[in-house]
């Protein structure tokens, strides 16, 4: 296959990207595959490790049998466990401290997208200390980048969400500047994702459809994102970015989990049990990370940011209720029909495409309402809030959320059209309220 240049005129590139990479975690995935957490520490030579866990899975014995299979393949560990849900630089910074005193040569995560963003922090300043905020990206923080590789690091994913397993990014929230940003960086990719569907067992219905609207973006947004070979090339290629754009490789992956979401996320809200429903589920959220750690999130994830960081008046079902907050799937699904209503016209055969592989049949008359309608239905289904009016939010609260999400240039240069503040406000006053 010949991948031309093939640019649009909306910007003033000198020269178009021709290259695109592959980096993708080792996946171990099936049931059961968590018993061999024992034989991969071992193979990777790990004496000593901080097992960074999720402590409301002490109330289904998860902990307590990781445990018992770290000790059994004669590695020490320490665990840590006051993970914050959404994590902020300080309880990242209160991990990190933990981590300082207790020097570890691995990392094991247990635990959804929160735990694991959690075991990537620690990693990467227990080998390269200095300030969090060093580390994330600009413009909200310096952008250093790691210098040299970081400790091996094991994750066990408990929830079927942020892919975060697969993924070279960590999220996190900053209270004071009301804005959820990240740290990205190839270095931050787990060494090995160990996906036992068995884990998920206790997720609540609520968490597992958040999650799996989190999934279902990763991969539609991935695959809907500028081409790689339309971005500018990079002067080198430490340069060039962790997100990529869509690309005939990453497009495979997106295109799966896509079709996971319509085909099994209804039935994993439903039904708890339905193992075969959450295990693939699991395995999109996986396939997802993959695809959309290549090529990149855009729109729905940069208002993501500030509707989960400006307020934090709403309780969602399922999740523990410490404090309000909006879960990350929902902070990003509720713009998604309308973000997808805007690019339709950069791409309407793969918009269409889009939605056909959520639906699992063809569409007759497909247009631009096609895939806005598919992913609404889904909504309604696993029963997702119907749009940011819903998290608490009313039509004077839009500029601010623009201005959070106009921040996020590192993931909007991936949309495939032009995103300006003047078509971030059109988006959020049609994701007032969906349907
Ligand atoms: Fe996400």
């Amino acid at each position: 296959m010949v991948i031309g240049n093939a640019g649009t005129s909306e910007e003033t590139v000198t020269e178009f990207e021709s290259v695109f990479t592959l980096e993708a975690t080792q996946l171990k995935f099936g049931a059961g595959a968590a018993e061999e957490l024992g034989w991969e520490l071992n193979r990777l030579g790990l004496a000593r490790v901080i097992l960074v866990a999720d402590p409301r899975l002490h109330e289904f014995g998860l902990i307590d049998r990781i445990e018992a299979i770290i000790a059994k393949a004669g590695v020490a560990f320490r665990r840590f466990e006051a993970i914050r849900v959404e994590p902020t630089i300080e309880s990242l910074a209160r991990a990190v401290d933990f981590c300082a005193e207790h020097p570890a040569d691995g990392f094991v995560a247990l635990g959804g997208g929160s735990t694991i963003d959690t075991a990537k922090v620690c990693n990467l300043m227990s080998v390269h200390g200095g300030r969090i905020m060093d580390y994330v990206n600009p413009p909200i923080g310096g952008g250093k980048k790691p210098p040299a590789p970081l400790q091996p690091l094991i994750c066990l994913p408990t929830t079927s969400g942020s892919g975060s397993e697969a993924t070279t990014v960590a999220i996190l929230d900053i209270p004071e500047l009301r804005v959820k940003t990240g740290i990205s960086h190839r270095y931050l990719r787990p060494t090995l994702a160990i996906v036992d569907p068995e884990l998920a067992r206790s997720t609540p219905a609520g968490v597992t459809a958040s999650a799996g609207l989190d999934v279902f973006c990763h991969a539609v947004e991935s695959y809907l994102s500028k081409p790689f070979n339309q971005r500018p090339r990079p002067n080198t290629p430490d340069e060039r970015p962790p997100y990529q754009g869509s690309n005939p490789v990453a497009d495979i992956w997106s295109r799966q989990a896509i079709a996971f979401s319509g085909r099994f996320l209804r039935r994993a809200v439903a039904d708890g049990g339905d193992t075969e429903a959450r295990g693939t589920m699991m395995l999109a959220a996986t396939m997802a990370g993959i695809g959309f750690g290549t090529a990149g999130v855009h729109i729905p994830h940069s208002c993501a940011y500030p509707i989960a960081g400006i307020r934090h008046s709403y309780h969602a079902p399922g999740y523990a209720p410490d404090h309000g907050f909006v879960p990350h799937g929902y902070s990003v699904i509720v713009t998604a029909p309308a973000a997808f209503r805007y690019t339709y016209d950069a791409a309407p055969e793969k918009h269409i495409a889009a939605a056909e592989l959520l639906l699992g049949c063809p569409v007759e008359n497909p247009g631009p309402e096609t895939l806005p309608a598919a992913i609404v239905a889904l909504m309604r289904d696993v029963g997702a809030p119907s749009g940011i009016a819903a998290l608490g939010y009313d039509e004077t609260d839009i500029p601010a959320i623009v201005a959070g999400a106009m921040r996020q240039t590192r993931l909007l240069a991936g949309a495939p059209k032009p995103v300006t503040a003047g078509v971030l406000e059109t988006i959020l006053l049609e994701s007032l309220q969906n349907w």
